[in-house]
C-alpha cells in the first residue's frame, strides 16, 4: 500500500468544495479550545486554515493529545471543508481524526522581544509571516533575474569563491589560510567570468561574495548574494540598457506572480509596475553641480556618500543612473572614457527612495599597457594578476559588465530599514551565528 496522499491546504479554498474530505498536515499557528471544541489555526507551505476538532467526534484521547500540542507543533488531520464565517476565509476543516507528529515545546517567539533575541533565535524567527513572504519574494527575484537571463542568452557560469587574488582591493576581502599559503573568500566573480567571456560572450553568475568591510551600515552585509553579468561587444550604453531591462522585467514578474506577498509587507504592486525603462542618466559631473544647488557642494574626485545618494533619488520613482565617475574613484578594470580621460566608463545605478547602490558596471579596460598602470597605481601586485592580463593579449574584445547586490534590490523594493531583513540568516560585522 502506498502512503496516504495529503492535500495542500489551499485545497480547501479551492470551488465549491464544501463537504469535501480532505486529507492536511502542518505546524499549529495557534491553538484553543473552548467547551470541548478545538479551534487549531494550521500553516503548510500553500497556506493557513482553521481547524475544529470536537471531542465527541475525534474522542478524549485524541482531543487531549491535540489540545497539547504547541504553537509551531505538527499534527496531521483527515477531515471535511465546511463552511464558517468567523474563520479565516470562511471556511474550516471538521476534524474526523488528529494525528500528533511533534508536540512540540512551548514555542519562545513573540512580538515584543528585543531585535538582539530576535537575531539570536533567527531560526526559529523566520517562520514568522513577515520572512515567509520574505523568502518567498527572494526566491521568485532570484527566479525572475534567471529568466530573464535565459531569454537574454546569458550563460550561467560557476566561479570560484576561494582564490588567490582580492579582486576588489585587498583590504576589505576575507583572509583565509589556504594550506599555509594566503587565500581569499571571492569579492567578486568578475576577473573570472572576463576569462569565461572569450569562449562563450555572454556569461552570469549568482554567487555569494564577501566583503570585510567593519562598516555597520544598514545597506552592508559581510556576505551577500551577487548577480554578475559579462557581455561581449558591449559599451555602455548597451550595458545600461541590460540592467534596466532586467530590473523592470524582474519587477513586473513580483507584482504577477506575488502580489499578496507584496501587499503584506507593504509595497503596492502596481508601484513596481510602473517602474519602466529607460531610467534616467545622469553624469558624475552634473551629479555634482545638481547636489551644489540643493545645498550639499562635492569636490570632483569626491565619492558620493548616503546623504548625496539620497538627495539625488529622492524625487525619482524608479532607479537612476549615475556615470562617468572621476577614475580614481573606481577599481583598476574600468575603460577610461574616450572623451575624457578623467572618468571612467562606469555606472553606479541608485535606487530610489535615497536607499543607495543597487548595481555597479563599467567597460573594462582592453590595454594591457593602461591596465598594468592602473594596478600598479590602485598597489595591486602585477604578478597575481598575470593570469588576467593575460587575457588582453589573446584576442581581447570591448566588454562590460555588472554587479547586483541581490538583497540590496530585494531591501529597497521591500523598503526594509535594515538590510538584514532580506535575508534568512544575516552576516554582519556582528554576527556569524545561527
Ligand atoms: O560595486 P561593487 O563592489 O562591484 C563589483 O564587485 C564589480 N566587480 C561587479 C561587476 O562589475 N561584476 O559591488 C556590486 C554590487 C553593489 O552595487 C551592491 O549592490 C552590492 O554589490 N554590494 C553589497 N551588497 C551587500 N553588502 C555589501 N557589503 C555589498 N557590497 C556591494
Ligand atoms: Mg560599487
Amino acid at each position: 500500500m502506498s502512503a496516504p496522499a495529503f492535500d495542500p491546504i489551499d485545497r480547501a479554498f479551492q470551488g465549491d468544495g464544501l463537504g469535501r474530505e480532505v486529507r492536511i498536515r502542518g505546524w499549529v499557528l495557534r491553538s484553543r479550545s473552548s467547551g470541548g471544541i478545538l479551534f487549531i489555526l494550521l500553516r503548510d507551505r500553500t497556506g493557513l486554515v482553521q481547524v475544529t476538532a470536537r471531542r465527541d467526534v475525534v474522542g478524549d484521547e485524541t482531543f487531549d493529545a491535540a489540545e497539547h500540542v504547541q504553537a509551531e507543533g505538527a499534527i496531521s488531520v483527515d477531515g471535511t471543508v465546511a463552511e464558517d464565517r468567523r474563520a479565516p476565509g470562511g471556511r474550516e476543516v471538521r476534524a474526523k481524526a488528529v494525528r500528533v507528529i511533534e508536540a512540540g515545546q512551548p514555542f519562545p517567539i513573540f512580538s515584543d522581544q528585543t531585535e538582539e533575541f530576535r537575531l539570536d533565535q533567527r531560526h526559529l524567527v523566520i517562520r514568522s509571516q513577515e520572512h515567509v513572504a520574505t523568502f518567498r519574494l527572494k526566491a521568485e527575484l532570484l527566479r525572475a533575474f534567471r529568466e530573464f537571463l535565459d531569454r537574454e542568452e546569458i550563460l550561467e557560469m560557476t566561479p570560484p569563491i576561494l582564490s588567490g587574488n582580492a579582486a576588489e582591493g585587498g583590504s576589505e576581502a576575507f583572509r583565509i589560510d589556504y594550506f599555509g599559503r594566503p587565500g581569499y573568500l571571492s569579492q567578486t566573480a568578475q576577473l573570472y567570468l572576463e576569462a569565461l567571456l572569450f569562449p562563450h560572450e555572454r556569461v552570469y553568475a549568482l554567487t555569494p561574495s564577501f566583503r570585510a568591510e567593519k562598516s555597520r551600515t544598514p545597506r552592508h552585509l559581510t556576505e551577500y548574494q551577487h548577480l554578475e553579468v559579462e557581455l561581449a561587444w558591449c559599451d555602455l550604453s548597451g550595458l545600461l540598457e541590460v540592467v534596466e531591462r532586467m530590473i523592470a522585467s524582474a519587477l513586473r514578474v513580483l507584482a504577477d506572480r506575488r502580489p499578496k506577498e507584496l501587499v503584506l509587507l507593504g509595497r503596492p504592486p502596481e508601484e513596481l509596475r510602473a517602474i519602466e525603462p529607460p531610467f534616467p542618466r545622469l553624469r558624475y559631473a552634473e551629479a555634482i553641480d545638481r547636489l551644489a544647488k540643493a545645498g550639499l557642494p562635492v569636490r570632483w574626485g569626491s565619492d558620493l556618500g548616503t546623504a548625496e545618494e539620497r538627495a539625488l533619488t529622492l524625487e525619482e520613482r524608479a532607479p537612476v543612473f549615475v556615470t562617468h565617475y572621476p577614475r580614481e574613484l573606481k577599481a583598476f578594470y574600468m575603460l577610461r572614457s574616450a572623451d575624457d580621460p578623467r572618468t571612467v566608463e562606469a555606472a553606479d545605478l541608485l535606487a530610489p527612495e535615497g536607499y543607495g547602490e543597487l548595481v555597479g558596471g563599467s567597460c573594462r579596460e582592453t590595454d594591457v599597457g593602461r591596465l598594468t598602470e592602473r594596478l600598479r597605481e590602485t598597489g595591486g601586485d602585477v604578478a597575481e594578476y598575470e593570469w588576467y592580463l593575460d587575457l588582453r593579449r589573446h584576442g581581447s574584445v570591448p566588454h562590460a559588465g555588472f554587479g547586483l547586490g541581490v538583497e540590496r534590490v530585494l531591501r529597497w523594493i521591500l523598503r526594509r530599514e535594515h538590510i538584514r531583513e532580506t535575508t534568512p540568516f544575516p552576516r554582519t560585522p556582528a554576527r556569524l551565528t545561527p
